[in-house]
């Protein structure tokens, strides 16, 4: 199985997760692109359900799918959340960001009863780290972070864009990628990113993931229910 026929199972399968009249979160990447094109094609056959995007261009192929989209004026809490992810490990912690969408999807994440991550094999990590971990930054404060964030332990970046600029996320922030090469404790790593002034949310997501999709050549594994 390619990559690409690994992340299509995946997504196939978190789909049959969502049933008619679910307020549905919908994540952001390659991954999650495909399963919102399943979505679109369940809307055609008469699901109805809403959906909260995790970012603008996800908004933008959900709505040309003909997918109803919300904003948090319209619900306060999702049924479900289906997202990519960079890395998860086996306690089912993740890092994601590599989008740069990790904000939306960690506020839309912990607002959803249940989140299920999607992913192709290769995402699967015995230890987190070996992806540089995004953490969005207020750009005001962007150069000083960057020292702070390295007496973390890691080597930082500020992250560019396609167009050789810095890359700037949908709410207007910078991302620095940080590389920790091993992240020895997510937990206490997490809670030092969180109070670090400035940092506006990092890509470490503990305790959200209740179930992960898995796609492998011997089918699709699931972990967690
Ligand atoms: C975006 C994300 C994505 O879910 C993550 O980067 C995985 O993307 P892909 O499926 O393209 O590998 O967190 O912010």
């Amino acid at each position: 199985m390619t990559e690409d026929e690994q992340k299509q199972a995946a997504a196939e399968k978190s789909v049959s997760y969502i049933e008619d009249g679910m307020v549905v979160g919908l994540g952001t990447g390659s991954c999650a692109a495909k399963m919102v094109d399943l979505v679109g094609a369940r809307v055609k056959d008469g699901l109805k359900m809403t959906a909260v995007p995790t970012s603008e261009a996800t908004a933008q192929q959900a709505q040309s799918l003909g997918i109803e989209v919300v904003g948090f004026d319209r619900v306060s809490s999702l049924d479900l959340t289906i997202d990519g992810t960079d890395e998860v490990d086996p306690q089912r912690r993740l890092i994601k960001g590599g989008g740069g969408a990790h904000l939306r999807e960690k506020i839309v994440a912990s607002l959803s009863d249940r989140m299920i991550v999607i992913a192709e094999a290769k995402k699967k990590v015995t230890q987190l780290g070996a992806f540089k971990l995004p953490v969005e930054v207020i750009r005001f404060a962007a150069p000083a972070l960057l020292s702070r964030l390295e007496g973390l332990g890691c080597e930082a970046h500020l992250r560019s864009g396609s167009d050789n600029e810095l890359f700037v996320t949908d709410e207007g922030n910078y991302v620095i990628d940080c590389d920790f090469k091993v992240i020895a404790n997510p937990e206490q790593l997490a809670l030092d990113l969180s109070t670090l002034p400035g940092v506006v949310e990092h890509g470490l997501f503990i305790g959200y993931a209740d179930v992960v999709l898995i796609g492998t050549d011997a089918g699709v594994e699931i972990l967690g229910s």
